[in-house]
């Protein structure tokens, strides 16, 4: 094992090659604005009934909402999010992606669709702690582990994004390492580039051949 802090993996090598594509910054939210994008995103997402999906789907325990209209306070923090994880040549997709995880609620390893996201995701954790798993879709012993924490923003670019799975742990199996990392109830906003090529206002494109 190696790795410190926020980022553990496999080894040296997955460390190296993943340094900058796989990034938690802790803290990015101050409680201030944790409360402000929670106090917004309650009423919306209370609406909702949690989702028990057949077996084959990605994400259990959940209910989630694309949201385009924010409020002032949220909107400003929605840009530093931007301004942290996006380069000025990536366009965002236009809707903010809310996903609201039960305290048994669990997202099974996946590659966000090509078709739907470009190069960069970027994830806003509040509520509760969390292990994000990423794997190597061809080598399986090519892992890291990121710790959310509330409040935190984790970037996910790159070959992150497209040569490795991603997931968050089930609370039975949320550990950090050693460190046991109990689940509550988790919200995460998340933010995605356009795939490359596309544009708004521009016909989509077709998804690349895998
Ligand atoms: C997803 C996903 C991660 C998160 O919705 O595709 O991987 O932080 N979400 O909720
Ligand atoms: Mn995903």
């Amino acid at each position: 094992m190696a790795g410190s802090g926020l980022v553990r993996g496999a080894g040296a090598a997955v460390l190296n090659r993943l340094r900058g594509a796989a990034v938690v910054r802790p803290g990015f939210l101050s409680a201030a604005e944790q409360a402000v994008l929670s106090a917004e995103l309650e009423p919306e997402l209370r609406r909702r009934r949690y989702q028990y999906d057949h077996w084959d789907a990605a994400i259990h325990g959940f209910r989630e909402t694309e949201k385009s209209r924010w409020s002032e306070a949220s909107r400003a923090i929605l840009q530093r999010v931007q301004a942290a994880a996006f380069g000025p040549e990536q366009t965002l997709l236009s809707a903010v992606h809310v996903l609201d995880l039960e305290p048994q609620g669990y997202i099974k390893p996946h590659v966000d669709s090509v078709k739907f996201c470009g190069d960069t995701i970027a994830g806003l954790s509040l509520l509760s702690p969390s292990v994000m798993r990423l794997v190597h879709t061809q080598e399986p012993g090519q892992w890291l582990e990121l710790l959310l924490e509330p409040g935190s923003l984790y970037i996910l670019r790159g070959s992150a994004r497209y040569d490795f799975s991603h997931e968050i742990l089930r609370d039975e199996e949320s550990f950090f390492g050693e460190q046991r990392v109990p689940r509550g109830r988790r919200i995460s906003v998340i933010c995605r580039s356009l795939p490359e090529g596309t544009g708004p206002g521009r016909p989509e494109q077709p998804p690349p051949a895998c």
